[in-house]
């Protein structure tokens, strides 16, 4: 395999009780850039972000991640990469602080660089002035904000991210799209991030993939897939490429 991508997938499959969630997945993802996972509910994208990051092993296929194999590297892919999973577990009697402590614990992070890296994410996430109240008193967005300065404590190269904003409101998923952004700008980090959202993947990603059924049925830049079938827009695209058709309808009496 070409090991000069971020990530790297080829055949990548998996089922769940002879019911495919993963099928065929082959795709590549560039350093510096942001590559988002695009389908509905039940599609595959949490299967796929958690063999990318060695929680689960695919059925069949292959796949690297900073030059790492997945099956047989995976310390090395776990030292390289930061994880949001999509249902992600926070310990409520901790502050942030403590929290993000026991987070760089894990990764042997020396006590003075993490000290230094929680200060820093702190402020740059807006939390520094209620760093000493408990998780458990935050609100949904101010957990999430935790939940992805946790991702960022290792400062890895590489950044997964599952449903970052969907549970937040409009305001929260500004402040942390536009992180997002200026991680790539100024950072040069990779993000490799699954939405359901149309607006999160229009706005922050470089390259989509949408996926339906465990298969992945394009991939482009947003303008590529618009220009694939001159669809309207990234939302047309979108609803015919997986066909919903009472949705087309909808979308002709709209324009
Ligand atoms: N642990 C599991 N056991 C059985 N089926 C699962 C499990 N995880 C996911 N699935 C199934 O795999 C398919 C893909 O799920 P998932 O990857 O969570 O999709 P998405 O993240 O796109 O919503 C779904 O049909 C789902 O029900
Ligand atoms: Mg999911």
């Amino acid at each position: 395999m070409e090991n000069n991508f971020a990530i790297n997938t080829e055949n990548l499959s998996k089922s769940y009780n002879n019911k495919i969630a993963v099928s065929n997945l082959s795709l590549k993802v560039n350093y510096g850039k942001i590559y988002g996972l695009l389908g509905p509910n039940g599609a595959g994208k949490t299967t796929t972000i958690q063999i990318l990051n060695c929680i689960i092993k695919p059925d069949s296929g292959k796949a690297q991640i900073h030059g790492f194999d997945i099956m047989s590297q995976s310390d090395n892919v776990k030292k390289n990469t930061g994880y949001l999973p999509e249902t992600p577990a926070l310990y409520e009697k901790l502050t942030p602080e403590e929290y993000l402590e026991f987070i760089g614990e894990l990764y042997f992070i020396p006590k003075i660089v993490l000290k230094k890296r929680i200060i820093d994410l702190l402020e740059l996430f807006d939390l520094d002035n209620r760093k000493d109240d408990l998780i458990g008193n935050y609100s949904k967005g101010m957990k999430q904000k935790v939940n992805i300065c946790a991702a960022l404590i290792p400062d890895p190269p590489i950044i997964f991210l599952d449903e970052p904003t969907s549970n937040l409101d409009p305001a929260s998923a500004k402040i942390i799209k536009d992180l997002f952004k200026s991680l790539i700008l100024n950072a040069q980090k990779t993000i490799f991030l699954c939405t359901h959202l149309l607006d999160v993947a229009k706005e922050l990603c470089d390259r989509i993939g949408i996926i339906n059924n465990g298969c992945l049925l394009i991939e482009g830049t947003p303008k590529e897939i618009v220009d694939s079938g001159n669809y309207l827009n990234l939302e047309d695209a979108y609803l015919n490429i997986l066909d919903i058709s009472h949705n087309k309808d909808l979308l002709k009496w709209r324009s």
